[in-house]
């Protein structure tokens, strides 16, 4: 893990809308403004899907895999959760989908991918792409774990991770 402050759990995701203005160019700067040119193109970001059922949350960008979902059990569709890439764009990173039971663990880091894995998790690959850090106008990606039911929750929205916080039972992960 790279930190163990407040900010551990927290990943990032593409930004909904983009701010439209170009950076001014200033002459002398000596901090260069950042440039589009390293940054994924927004028109190929896609819908991160959220089903839920009590205790569990399940996402996907496959419209037919979410749709199996809430078909088969009592997973109740709602929704988009983020917007990802599906293929790698620029600056972007591997999102890394690893499943135990209902629980469904994302992480973009290979060393905690590697270690949930002895504990049981399967991997299933890439869930998409997503930005390691708060750039290209993206924002975060927040992932909550409830311990009472062992289940990880994720979500851009910081009131929805304070509301789940409030909960008794969870805790900010990746600490
Ligand atoms: C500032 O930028 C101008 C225009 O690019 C350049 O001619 C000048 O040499 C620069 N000055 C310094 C101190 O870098
Ligand atoms: C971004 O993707 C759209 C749709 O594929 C394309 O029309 C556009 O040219 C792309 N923009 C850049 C800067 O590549």
């Amino acid at each position: 893990m790279k930190s163990s402050s407040t900010f551990a759990g927290i990943i990032s995701a593409l930004l909904l809308a983009l701010l439209g203005a170009s950076p001014s160019v200033s002459q002398n700067m000596t901090v260069k403004p950042p440039s589009p040119l390293t940054c994924g193109n927004t028109s190929d970001a896609v819908p991160l899907y959220l089903a839920e059922w009590p205790g569990a949350a399940f996402y996907s960008t496959s419209v037919s895999e979410i749709s199996t979902v809430v078909s088969r059990n009592t997973f109740m569709f709602e929704g988009i959760s983020a917007r990802i890439f599906l293929t790698q764009e620029l600056s972007t990173v591997p999102l890394f989908r690893l499943v135990q039971g209902t629980d469904m663990f994302f992480t973009i880091s290979t060393t905690e991918r590697a270690l949930v894995l002895q504990t049981g998790y399967i991997d299933e690959g890439t869930a998409g792409f997503i930005y390691p850090s708060q750039i290209c106008g993206s924002t975060p990606f927040y992932r909550i774990y409830t311990s009472l039911a062992n289940e990880h929750y994720y979500t851009i929205s910081s009131a929805d991770r304070d509301a789940v916080l409030a909960s008794s039972g969870n805790v900010p992960a990746g600490g």
